[in-house]
């Protein structure tokens, strides 16, 4: 059986099209059925319309608090019934409702290596630090940043003297190797969430 991904982005989308052109071959196991937003105009959507794929856009700024913008988000997710939901560059945090209704089935990609550098400048703080290799971890998503239990991770090292977009899109390049063959494996075999071990198969 193929598995549903609703993926949600805020940005460029080169994550969500890896995931699309791996979608492409039926041995993958999985099909992105939808991709939601929280902004409109990005470059994210535009590859998602190309692909001919459902798009929703809910911006916190039309709702009155942000718990609604919460819930209608969920409730646009819900509503294309996934089996993962994938966070790829969506730079929003969802709440423990959000959570609840999706247990297990909420990963998010972030570009450094966990528990290091959490937060929205993983590859800005790697570098400020002086790491010599950083990264980028698929986690399942729990209430904290950047905290939940590990699903894979893939290393990067840090090259001397480079800026923090040439880092940035060198780690983005082991990141969507690592989703793609992660999100594979999950779609094929399943998963199981045991405290902060997670196993695939
Ligand atoms: C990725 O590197 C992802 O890990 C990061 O944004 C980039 C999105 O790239 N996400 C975060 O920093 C979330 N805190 P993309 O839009 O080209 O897929």
């Amino acid at each position: 059986m193929t598995s549903r991904l609703v993926v949600l982005v805020s940005g460029t989308g080169t994550n969500l099209q890896a995931l699309i052109d791996a979608c492409a071959d039926p041995a993958y196991g999985a099909e992105v059925v939808a991709v939601g937003a929280d902004r409109h105009g990005i470059e994210a959507l535009s590859r998602a319309d190309r692909a001919g794929i459902a798009t929703f856009v809910k911006r916190v700024v039309d709702f009155s608090t942000r718990e609604h913008w919460d819930r209608a988000m969920a409730d646009s997710v819900a509503g294309f019934e996934p089996d993962l939901i994938v966070l790829a560059g969506f730079m929003k945090l969802v709440s423990d409702d959000f959570l609840a209704r999706f247990e297990d089935r909420v990963v998010n990609t972030h570009p450094a290596l966990s528990p290091s550098f959490p937060g929205m400048n993983g590859p800005a703080d790697a570098l400020a630090y002086g790491a010599k290799v950083t990264g980028a971890t698929l986690f399942i998503v729990d209430g904290g940043v950047d905290t939940g239990p590990i699903v894979a991770q893939v290393a990067v090292p840090v090259v001397d003297g480079e800026d923090v977009e040439t880092l940035h899109e060198r780690i983005k390049a082991g990141e969507r190797t690592m989703l793609v063959d992660t999100v594979g494996r999950m779609a094929r075999e399943g998963w199981h969430v045991d405290g902060r071990l997670v196993r695939i198969g």
